[in-house]
């Protein structure tokens, strides 16, 4: 294990995002997968302590404490059913965060809500200095999908998926990570497709998730980790973070993680 962290920059900033998929159970109401989150909190401390890097930007999804509620308030488009999506969404934020502390980690919540509006086809994040005094301070910002204002339609969602994009770009990360609770992008029979280019991309027919998924599932995430690729040249890897020791993999740069790159 030692051994990888020789390979590692510690200026570096990664950029990684866990699914709501993995840590919640996606056909239910609020419901946490606490080992999930525990598995993953001690996979990030371990993989930091056994290298020299500093600068994580973590991700994640809302799964049963943002979509359902989220449904909700795109019917009713009460300002309630979105702080209820609100609420929720930061309680999950509050179990990742308490979790990443015992193991070791020192991490702190960036709410979208109150950093990020919607203006026409525009999203404007604020929360750049945010996350990059966090990291100067040895803290890891933990950013998750949420409500956000928008000019027209009261609220409406952002993914953890879009923040994954925007972090990585303004930051300028090196390497983007996004685990869900599939081995990869798979193809029509079934298998992992190892790689994906921008065009490739473009001309492809991915299936939907099986639950409810107000932001795009998995076709919306190559759409958008496509365009971070050939965009501004950062590479991703989408990849199982429900499997044991993936996480670890992706923060130390081991080779033998499987999953699917996208990259041009
Ligand atoms: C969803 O964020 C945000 C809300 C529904 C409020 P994501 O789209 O990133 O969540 P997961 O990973 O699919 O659960």
């Amino acid at each position: 294990m030692l051994i990888m962290s020789k390979h590692l920059r510690t200026d570096e900033v990664y950029v990684l995002k866990i699914g709501g998929s993995v840590l919640t159970e996606k056909g239910k109401e609020r419901k946490a997968r606490k080992s999930a989150i525990k598995r993953i909190s001690e996979a990030i401390a371990l993989a930091l302590a056994h290298s020299s890097r500093k600068n994580l930007i973590l991700v994640h999804g809302a799964g049963s404490y943002g979509h359902p509620q989220a449904k909700v308030y795109l019917e009713s488009g009460e300002v309630k059913d979105a702080l209820i999506t609100h609420e929720s969404a930061k309680e999950l934020n509050r179990m990742v965060i308490s979790s990443l502390m015992e193991f070791g980690p020192r991490a702190m919540p960036i709410h979208p809500l109150s950093g990020v509006v919607s203006k026409g086809p525009e999203i404007k994040y604020k929360i750049k200095e945010q996350i990059e005094l966090a990291l100067k301070a040895g803290i890891i910002p933990v950013l998750h999908g949420d409500v956000i204002l928008d000019e027209k339609e009261g609220f409406r969602i952002l993914s953890g998926d879009q923040l994954v994009v925007y972090a990585a770009k303004e930051l300028k990360a090196s390497k983007v990570g996004v685990g869900t609770d599939v081995d990869g992008v798979l193809n029509d029979n079934g298998a992992v497709i190892r790689r994906i280019t921008p065009p490739e991309a473009d001309k492809m027919s991915i299936k939907g998730s099986e639950h409810v998924d107000v932001t795009g599932g998995m076709k919306e995430k190559v759409y958008l980790l496509a365009r971070l690729a050939s965009q501004h040249n950062i590479p991703s890897i989408l990849f199982n973070a429900s499997k044991e020791s993936n996480v670890y993999k992706f923060l130390t740069d081991d080779e033998n993680l499987f999953g699917t790159v996208i990259s041009v």
